[in-house]
């Protein structure tokens, strides 16, 4: 089982630096997802570790060999992209068998091994078919089939799922981790999809035009996360801004308590509240919680399990909170009431930028 190291790593397109010194580790038998907006160089990043991209500068590691400049033929990796990239003509046991035919297996090995690569992806008695005679999902599993079948160190899957519609890409984001799991392989997902990178990956890592801006495990990103643009992007984050006093942040005249480190006193500072962590109170309640900030509420969004609010702080800054509707929590407040909303110091982050 091999680990992916990539060190200082940069790519440029004429003028434009598309990778800026990239340093990353994706460890041995993980999945890892590498999330960011469109353009921000996931794709390049991959086809970096695939051999189709060389560096300008900068190291890869694959296991302990240093493959920077091997050719992509010689790398043992496994590669699923967006569009499916099936061969029409051959059957579905064909597709499979093709990568390991240009790897010399060939006969009764070649077609054992496909068939375990189809089941592993639950495709067994498919293997006639062509592949229009398939769903997209089922396409993408004999792609993913067709990846693994070659026992490759490293699985590379570039937004695998993004071309199925919403229910089969649920369902196959669970087949994912169980082939995953099942196969132990070292696995770097791709997606501009948040909820798909926090329950599929082991860990995370944050593309933001070039640079890797916070990785770590997916709750470790969510509750601390380092700049605006993790908070933003990972999840959805009230920000407050703010000079830092002796005893924490004041916000818009208004004291906020801060429980990790803050910069120096008078230093301006944004502080970042996920909107689940704040709960609505009437105004002036007396609650356990340390921090309190006056707001009105503009707008209700009802969503069975959950309500979203929409509210506006006394600086006319917006801010929005989820809330369970359990029992009838919330219920008491219309758009226009005057409201406090409470949150503890512990879950008022510090931004980096
Ligand atoms: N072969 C290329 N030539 C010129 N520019 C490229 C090339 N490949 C990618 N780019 C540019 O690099 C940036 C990052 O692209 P890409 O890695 O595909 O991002 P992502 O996969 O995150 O959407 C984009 O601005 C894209 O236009
Ligand atoms: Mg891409």
């Amino acid at each position: 089982m091999s680990g992916v190291e990539v060190t200082a790593v940069s790519k440029r397109y004429g003028a434009a630096t598309v990778l800026d010194r990239i340093t990353a580790s994706f460890e041995a038998g993980r999945f890892t997802s590498l999330l960011g907006p469109s353009g921000s160089g996931k794709t390049t990043l991959l086809r970096i570790v695939a051999g189709f991209v060389i560096p300008d500068e900068g190291e890869l590691r694959i296991g302990a060999a240093e493959v920077t400049r091997v050719p992509v033929w010689k790398r043992r990796i496994g590669m699923v992209f967006q569009s499916y990239a099936l061969f029409p003509h051959m059957t579905v046991l064909e597709n499979v068998m093709f990568g390991l035919n240009r790897r010399g297996v060939r006969g009764p090995s070649a077609a054992k091994e496909a068939r375990e690569a189809l089941e592993m992806v639950r495709l067994t008695g498919f293997e006639a078919r062509s592949p229009k005679q398939l769903s997209g999902g089922q396409q993408q599993r004999v792609a993913l089939a067709r990846a693994i079948v070659t026992k490759p160190e490293v699985l590379l899957l570039d937004e695998p799922l993004s071309a199925l519609d919403r229910r089969l890409r649920q369902e196959m984001q669970v087949e994912l981790k169980r082939i995953q799991r099942e196969s132990g392989l070292t696995t770097i997902f791709v997606t501009h999809d948040q909820e798909e990178a926090l329950t599929l990956s082991d860990r995370i890592a944050i593309l933001d035009r070039g640079r890797i801006v916070q990785d770590g495990v997916p709750g470790e990103i969510y509750e601390r996360p380092r700049t605006r643009f993790a908070a933003g992007f990972l999840g959805d984050a009230n920000f407050l801004e703010g000079t830092v006093t002796a005893s924490g942040v004041e916000v818009a005249g208004a004291l906020v308590r801060v429980a990790g480190k803050l910069p120096a006193a008078g230093s301006k500072v944004t502080l970042a509240v996920r909107p689940e962590k704040m709960t609505i109170l009437a105004p002036n309640t007396a609650s356990s919680f340390e921090n309190a900030l006056p707001a009105t509420l503009r707008e209700v969004i009802y969503a069975g399990a959950v309500s979203t609010y929409l509210l506006t702080g006394a600086d006319g800054r917006e801010l929005k909170v989820f809330a369970q509707n359990r029992a009838q929590d919330g219920a008491g407040f219309q758009p226009g009431a005057s409201v406090t909303l409470g949150w503890s110091a512990a879950h008022t982050i510090p931004m980096e930028d």
